[in-house]
């Protein structure tokens, strides 16, 4: 079970947080009260400063100058905006590098980068780290005691540029990460499995991180190197987090995780029970035309490892961000309907980056609360709205999304699966689970998206997409879950290999092929673009599998392609409970009518019957329960639902309104 992250700031207990990053150091002071005045305007009350403000009080190594801090942090506090404090330290100033340029991360390639950018440092770099706690140790001291305080900020998604430095120092440091996993030189190499190729190593120096080299590298050494490299980071942040309880105990700590399609290189697994609160960063990919179904996958997501309870929507954008190839605006209320997506999804408040649309540097144009052309726009007024609108559902602050149906996501499996030398480029860590998930949304199923250490006991159905890798027990625990009554769906390419990365013999899918009751031989990659058909009339591509019934029934087969006649869907009864196979990529409408199936006999229903395109999730306290309805189809919706309207504050009997492109929140009647 994932303890569960729980500090929520005092000062923000019983409502939802609305704000986002303020950088006044980009601007002359003379900007500052409007933007207080601003800030009230919109009901703004939690605002993150000082994130990369390191260069800017520490002028020169050891010289602080917090006076412009001071006068912010100040009117803050008399204008009742709370403070999310960065410890500053997500980039160090030009100086460090200056100085120490071992602090540089190096490429495999052994390219050392320079600065200019942001986050140029290497996590292992012991002058950094001891510069980095210094200079949190004068903001924690400094801020102490301020009222503005409610919550610290421990730099800044970290990993999202230098997750992994292959550097002599991080060479050193993974090696004792390495002694401590294994202990001796055997274990390694058994792990490893150097027998192969030539690689068996004779002393600890010899051992490297997996660099540039002439064939692919060892898989386990990659495998190694990136759960070496969330641990490195994760040691930062428990050292700053160590650092702030030590001096403020009472203020929690988060960092802001990056919980989204493209990002994957930390274990938020094991991150999450280090956290007070668990905060997400998420931006919608603008060529993603169901960019909003993907939203709904990370929040779920971010929920599942915040353990079920409320979490912070700590970034996102209010129109275009600036750093994707197309960075398309958002059309007029679709920034209300992501906000409010997320808090249906349990975020407990609801914040941007960034307040004022800079004026120069790398992201100058990044959306922000408060746009380059001002308040007299689509965007401010939006924002203000948006403000009105999260005090008005404040009620629904702290409780809690309850979802019959698991998804099991595991970072590590998603390294695994993507590392080379599989048997196919087409088989990629999420693709089945945001089938899966996007399957259960149109269903209108709400879904937990679980580690693999979370419970399965309470729910009625377990969805297990390309769980390459998995350990015994996450696969005992599985097997135990279905034998006891649950409902599991696997897919191909599930079960294959150990904590090792090394392949479960036997035949496949391995882990799991006693509980499936097939054994598959040979797997069947397919060429681009081909497909098959199965005999249910659905089609599938990439991957299929020359499988044998061995205790499962066929409920669908291939009826041409390489395997014609062979099994590509089974199911069986396994004690109390329903174990589902699929062995191919079914397109969007075969994966649709297959989740279906598995939903229904297991007897899970929708939050609320709604037209396609319209989302509907439900949060529950001790004694009431809040219907979340979102307009994606533009057309606007009538829903049955009974209770109070809290949007628009209206009365709702047996029917209510969902506005186009909108959403419905009803308090539900007893
Ligand atoms: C995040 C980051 C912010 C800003 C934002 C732009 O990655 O934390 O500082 O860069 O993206 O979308």
């Amino acid at each position: 079970m994932t303890p569960e992250p729980s500090r929520w700031p005092a000062a923000l207990r019983g409502r939802l947080a609305f704000g986002g990053d303020y950088n006044p150091e980009q601007w002359p002071e003379a900007i500052w009260n409007e933007d207080v005045a601003l800030m009230r305007e919109a009901g703004v009350d939690l605002v993150a400063v000082n994130v990369f403000g390191w260069a800017d009080v520490e002028r020169s190594p050891g010289h602080h100058d917090f006076s412009r801090l001071d006068r912010v942090m100040d009117l803050l506090a008399a204008h009742g905006v709370h403070v999310d404090l960065g410890t500053g330290t997500a980039s160090p100033p030009p100086w460090l590098s200056h100085q120490h340029p071992e602090t540089l991360p190096v490429t495999a390639d052994g390219v050392r980068l320079w600065p200019g950018g942001r986050q140029a440092w290497c996590p292992s770099s012991a002058v950094f780290r001891e510069r980095a706690l210094d200079f949190v140790r004068e903001v924690a001291v400094r801020y102490r005691a301020h009222p503005a305080l409610s919550l610290w900020h421990a730099s800044n998604e970290l990993g999202c540029h230098n997750a992994h430095c292959y550097c002599d120092v991080s060479a050193a440091a993974f090696r004792g990460w390495l002694r401590s996993r294994y202990g001796d030189l055997d274990r390694l190499n058994e792990a490893w499995g150097t027998a192969f190729w030539s690689q068996r190593y004779g002393q600890w120096s010899q051992v490297l991180p997996p660099r540039a080299a002439t064939a692919t590298p060892n898989p386990t050494q990659q495998l190694d190197f990136r759960r070496f490299s969330s641990d490195e980071l994760l040691g930062h942040f428990r050292a700053e987090r160590d650092l702030l309880r030590e001096i403020t105990p009472a203020i929690p700590v988060t960092t802001n995780f990056m919980v989204t399609q493209h990002i994957d290189a930390l274990d938020y697994a094991a991150w999450a029970p280090e956290q007070d609160l668990v905060a997400n960063d998420h931006y919608v990919i603008a060529a993603d035309p169901e960019g909003h179904v993907e939203l709904a996958f990370c929040a779920d997501r971010t929920r599942g490892l915040a353990g079920g309870g409320p979490w912070l929507l700590m970034e996102h954008s209010t129109s275009a961000v600036n750093w994707q190839p197309r960075n398309v605006a958002k059309r007029p209320g679709e920034m209300l309907r992501h906000s409010l997506a997320h808090v249906a999804r349990g975020a407990d408040g609801v914040c941007f980056f960034q307040w004022r649309a800079s004026r120069a540097g790398s992201e100058r144009f990044h959306s922000a609360l408060v746009p380059h052309a001002g308040t007299d726009t689509k965007v401010w007024r939006e924002v203000v709205e948006l403000g009105r609108v999260l005090d008005r559902l404040d009620e629904v602050a702290g409780t809690r999304v309850e979802a019959e149906v698991a998804l099991v996501a595991d970072y590590q499996s998603q390294w695994a699966v993507e590392a080379d030398s599989t048997p196919t480029v087409d088989v990629t860590g999420l693709d089945r689970a945001h089938a899966l998930h996007r399957a259960a949304w149109a269903a209108g199923v709400t879904v937990d998206v679980i580690p693999p250490t979370a419970e399965l006991g309470s729910y009625r159905v377990v969805l297990v997409p390309t769980l390459h890798l998995v350990r015994d027990d996450t696969a005992r625990a599985i097997d135990d879950y279905v034998r006891r009554g649950g409902h599991v769906l696997v897919t191909y390419f599930s079960g294959i290999v150990d904590e090792h990365d090394h392949v479960r013999l036997g035949g496949y899918p391995g882990a799991f092929r006693e509980l499936l009751g097939v054994r598959v031989e040979e797997f069947f990659p397919l060429r681009v673009g081909e497909v098959v058909h199965l005999d249910d009339g659905s089609i599938a591509d990439v991957w299929v599998e020359l499988l044998h019934l061995d205790g499962a029934r066929a409920e669908a087969s291939y009826a041409d392609g390489p395997l014609s006649g062979v099994p590509a869907v089974t199911c069986r009864r396994a004690g109390e409970g329903l174990a589902w196979y699929c062995a191919t990529r079914l397109d969007d409408s075969g994966t649709f009518a297959l989740v279906q199936r598995v939903l229904e006999k297991a007897g899970v229903r929708p939050e609320a019957e709604v037209p396609p395109g319209v989302e509907a999730v439900r949060r529950h306290g001790d004694d009431r329960s809040y219907l979340f309805l979102v307009d994606h189809t533009g057309q606007g919706a009538t829903v049955s639902a009974s209770g109070t309207e809290l949007v628009s504050g209206t009365r709702c009997d047996g029917r209510v309104h969902v506005p186009a492109g909108g959403v419905a929140v009803v308090r539900e009647d007893g």
